[in-house]
């Protein structure tokens, strides 16, 4: 079976496009959306739509869809915070409900367990050593039956294992995984890659041959700036995109 890995969209529609057309020319038979659909980008309507309307797309809640739908928190940027503001005027309330009814976290036909942020806490990076093997430690003692964890929320591509990490994924990359042993993936972002490489980044999971493909490919980013600009949303949001920041 072939799982399409995405995570990290924040409303950017010309990248979300790209991805789904990739995974489905791919023949992927189900696609797991580790959260974070809105915020940042200008598209939030139609990528909560897009997402909904796949019959084959497990998504789960991230940070800005949770304050989106209402659960704010204080910690919050205030640039952030106005886009959330701006993203909620812009979304129906079906959509909104929608984000609102997402879970936290979800295990997935036994084989995958999702979170967003991390398996220790909700809203975490997994991007230190320490938070690596704080999670590693997680996913052995809380999920024995579970080999696989699938993360998001650093917009970062990581590969982690209990031998080592992979996260210089800036092009296309596959690699053989163990049987047995376990595994933690973050796809990279879509919608906002932040590994100083602008190209949106998301991944297959073969589980009969056992391998991951971390893919990376360029999308219309001047189309998503400019609607950023267009939408009023602060410039920096359309910035970083071509920076990979
Ligand atoms: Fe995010």
């Amino acid at each position: 079976m072939l799982y399409g890995l995405v995570a990290d969209v924040h409303a950017n529609l010309q990248a979300f496009e790209v991805a789904m057309k990739h995974l489905k020319a791919a023949g992927v038979d189900k696609i797991l959306n580790m959260g974070d659909l809105v915020g940042y980008g200008a598209n939030p309507a139609e990528c909560v739509t897009m997402a909904r309307e796949q019959v084959h797309m497990v998504t789960i809640a991230g940070n800005h869809d949770r304050q989106v739908a209402g659960d704010i928190d204080p910690r919050m940027r205030l640039t952030a915070t106005k886009a959330l503001e701006w993203t909620r005027d812009n979304l129906s309330p079906a959509n909104c409900r929608h984000l609102a009814g997402l879970s936290d976290g979800q295990i997935v036909d036994d084989r995958f367990v999702l979170v967003h942020g991390s398996l220790v806490e909700r809203d975490a990076y997994i991007l230190t050593a320490g938070e690596v093997k704080r999670n590693l430690e997680c996913l052995i003692r809380d999920f024995p039956k579970i080999k696989i964890c699938m993360f998001g929320h650093t917009h970062v591509p990581m590969l982690i294992s209990t031998r080592g990490v992979f996260a210089d994924l800036k092009a296309t990359r596959s690699f053989q995984l163990e049987p047995g042993e376990i595994y933690m993936i973050n796809p990279g972002s879509v919608g906002q890659p932040r590994d100083r490489c602008p190209l949106s980044s998301f991944a297959i999971f073969d589980t009969e041959n056992l391998t991951v493909t971390f893919i990376r490919k360029p999308y219309d980013i001047a189309g998503a700036q400019r609607a950023i600009v267009q939408a009023g949303l602060p410039e920096k949001f359309a910035r970083r995109l071509s920076a990979g920041v």
